[in-house]
């Protein structure tokens, strides 16, 4: 089953936004498979935000989301990479439709309050950046028969 990785970042922490979204995932079906509450280490930012890290606005993304913890997660479900993308909505939450996360939640690009993984391959990528496979647990939702 595909699985992404998803961070509550900094704001949504501080504004009591982690239950909101974990609803959200749950609702639709999907199924948690690790977590962990955390202030991200800068090594571990680099590496996340690899493809970011010459950009202009990386300072301070960078030191936005060092601010406070993070709520991480990985979660897994049918389509989970695409499906999650467009429930969490645009990058710049002025354009994000109402919603989604960042159109309910958010209205600077600065403080879009969560992280979503943007392909198969970013996501088994950012999963091995933040967990241990270990970490990773296995089960069977209730209503999974319902779902698949
Ligand atoms: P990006 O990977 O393009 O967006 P997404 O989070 O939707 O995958 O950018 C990573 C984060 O960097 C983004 O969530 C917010 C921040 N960012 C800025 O602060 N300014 C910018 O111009 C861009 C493109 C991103
Ligand atoms: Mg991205």
């Amino acid at each position: 089953m595909e699985r992404t990785f998803l961070m509550v970042k900094p704001d949504g922490v501080q504004r009591g936004l982690i239950g909101e979204v974990i609803t959200r995932f749950e609702r639709r079906g999907f199924k948690m498979v690790a977590s962990r509450f955390e202030r991200l280490p800068d090594a571990r930012v680099m590496e996340h935000y690899a493809e970011h890290v010459q950009k202009p606005f990386f300072p301070g993304l960078k030191a936005y989301i060092t601010s406070g913890p993070c709520f991480m997660m990985v979660w897994e479900g049918k389509d989970i990479v695409k499906i999650s993308r467009d429930m969490i909505g645009a990058t710049n939450p002025a354009g994000a439709a109402p919603g989604t996360i960042r159109g309910d939640f958010a209205l600077e690009i600065g403080m879009n309050v969560i992280h979503g993984s943007d392909s198969v391959e970013t996501a088994n990528r950012e999963i091995a950046i933040h967990f241990k496979p270990e970490e990773l647990v296995s089960y069977t939702r209730i209503d999974e028969q319902y779902l698949y």
